[in-house]
């Protein structure tokens, strides 16, 4: 298979063992030339003499930087794969590789089997270069259906767009190993979405948890990895880390954005060796786990920062999720209040007839910066406090009920703030969504037309539109 490459492997690194390594375990699976340059000007230079197909390569050069290598490859050829080389301290790449459409890191030092992954799929991505060009066709994607759910995600409540592209991503990656990365705000459901994937999957081993932000620093290596008896002070019988527990399973890592750096690194070795040593252990044990990892925080930020290791960004995002926040999906709200009303009497031992359309309406036009389950705490103190009857405008916070439609009040170009305060982004997305509406209702919802009456690209019109789930009054 290796023999469909076109061109050469080149490795760029100034340790003469790494670049032997290389060039050792490729030759023993593969026919393709293997070309090696310890500095970034050899490496240009050999880049200018023969076509290449992928290339590792160091980050810390002695005449300059690894990305300077990487620019001038992909400057000849953007098909070609690029494998990052990190040592374990290097986490402030100055510019993000993320963004230079690097292919795959390793983390110095690696292993026989981590290299042959990593080679693996850098000769995949060249067959499908290679096969090219046929438009990507993906098949659309299946909407995941009603007995699916019921049994993989029967506590996730709503119906909008953005969530059924959740349960279909879900769907399609259950039965594979690869790492999810699930982002969204917080109370948006990023642990009700990590137990699904666990669910959906073929996995028959345990679904851990383990809360970063829960864990003291000097803690977290042995909650991961575990310790032998007498590993430090206080460890006083031995433990099996997360990783051991889920082995067979799904090890959920909540809070990774929490993740101390040093220990980045150490997870990033377990996740590329697939084997996890024990504190105080000098033997290693090999895991079969599947990752799934969830934060609030902007990790490529982090990454940029420093804070955040790049190459365990990388390799956790193999399938990103995105949650949407609750009032990117408002059309949801009535479903979830109904569903929390009634959860809440049966908890409680409540009665609650309902809500008023007066009071949905309110609810509906907030803003839920705690997104779902600031949702839920507030019907469930209402449903506590009310013990029977209908919830109506007067059982809800006044915050909630000042984003009523004339909360601005005046002219809505010199808005008045009320004494109570107001919920910015809510405002300033009504304010917006009106204006939207009423450019589609005077053009009779002809899209290009209303985009130019507000001075937006088409594309960003329909894109805030289903965004925002808006619709013709009449429904169609
Ligand atoms: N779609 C949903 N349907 C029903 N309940 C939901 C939904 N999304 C979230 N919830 C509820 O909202 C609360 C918060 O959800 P969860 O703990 O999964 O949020 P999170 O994204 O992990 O938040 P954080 O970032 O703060 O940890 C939980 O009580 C959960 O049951
Ligand atoms: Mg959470």
């Amino acid at each position: 298979m290796m023999e469909e490459m076109v061109g050469s492997v080149l490795v760029v690194d100034d340790e003469a063992d790494i670049r032997n390594v290389v060039r050792r375990v490729l030759a023993k699976v593969s026919d393709v030339p293997v070309l090696d340059a310890g500095t970034v000007a050899e490496a240009v230079s050999l880049l200018g003499a023969h076509p290449i197909s992928v290339l590792f390569v160091d980050l810390g050069l002695p005449d300059g930087q690894g990305f300077d290598v990487i620019d001038a490859a992909l400057a000849r050829s953007k098909d070609v794969s690029i494998v990052v080389m990190t040592g374990e301290s290097s986490v402030d790449h100055p510019i993000s590789a993320l963004r230079r459409s690097v292919a795959d890191f390793l983390l110095k030092p690696f292993s026989r089997a981590a290299l042959l992954d990593a080679w693996e799929r850098a000769a995949q991505r060249q067959r499908e270069n290679a096969s090219r060009p046929r438009p990507s066709v993906r098949a659309k994607e299946r909407p995941s259906t009603d007995v699916w759910r019921e049994v993989h995600a029967p506590e996730i409540v709503g119906e909008h767009p953005s969530l059924h592209d959740v349960f279909a991503t879900i769907e399609r990656i259950a039965d594979t190993d690869a790492t999810v990365l699930i982002t969204g705000e917080s109370g948006t459901g990023k642990e009700l979405v990590a137990a699904a994937v666990h669910s959906a999957s073929k996995r028959t081993g345990a679904f851990v948890t383990l809360n970063c932000a829960a864990i003291p620093e000097n803690l977290m290596e042995s909650e991961l990895f575990g310790h032998v008896r007498g590993a430090f002070t206080g460890a006083s019988g031995a433990r099996n880390g997360c990783f051991v527990e889920a082995h067979g399973g799904t090890l959920f890592l909540d809070e990774i954005g929490e993740m101390p750096l040093a220990l980045q690194a150490k997870l990033l070795r377990a996740l590329q060796e697939k084997r996890v040593r024990a504190v105080g252990e000098d033997r290693e044990r090999t895991v079969d786990v599947r990752i799934v990892a969830a934060t609030n925080r902007d990790l490529e930020e982090h990454a940029e920062a420093g804070l955040f290791r790049e190459d365990l960004l990388y390799r956790l995002s193999v399938i990103p999720i995105e949650l949407p926040t609750l009032r990117d999906r408002r059309s949801d709200i009535p479903l979830l209040v109904r569903h929390f009303i009634a959860l809440s009497n049966q908890a409680r031992g409540r009665n609650v007839d309902g809500i008023t359309s007066e009071a949905l309406d309110m609810l509906s036009a907030y803003g839920w910066p705690g997104n779902v389950r600031q949702l839920r705490n507030l019907i469930e103190r209402i449903v506590i406090l009310k013990a029977e009857g209908w919830i109506g405008p007067n059982d809800l916070p006044a915050r909630v009920r000042a984003t009523g439609p004339t909360a601005l009040g005046g002219d809505p170009l010199e808005p008045q703030l009320p004494a109570g305060g107001i919920d910015l982004r809510d405002a300033v997305e009504r304010f917006e969504n009106a204006l939207i509406l009423q450019a589609l209702e005077r053009t009779g919802w002809n899209k290009n037309q209303a985009a130019s009456m507000l001075q937006i690209n088409r594309t960003t019109l329909v894109e805030k539109l289903k965004k925002k789930d808006l619709k013709p009054a009449s429904g169609g």
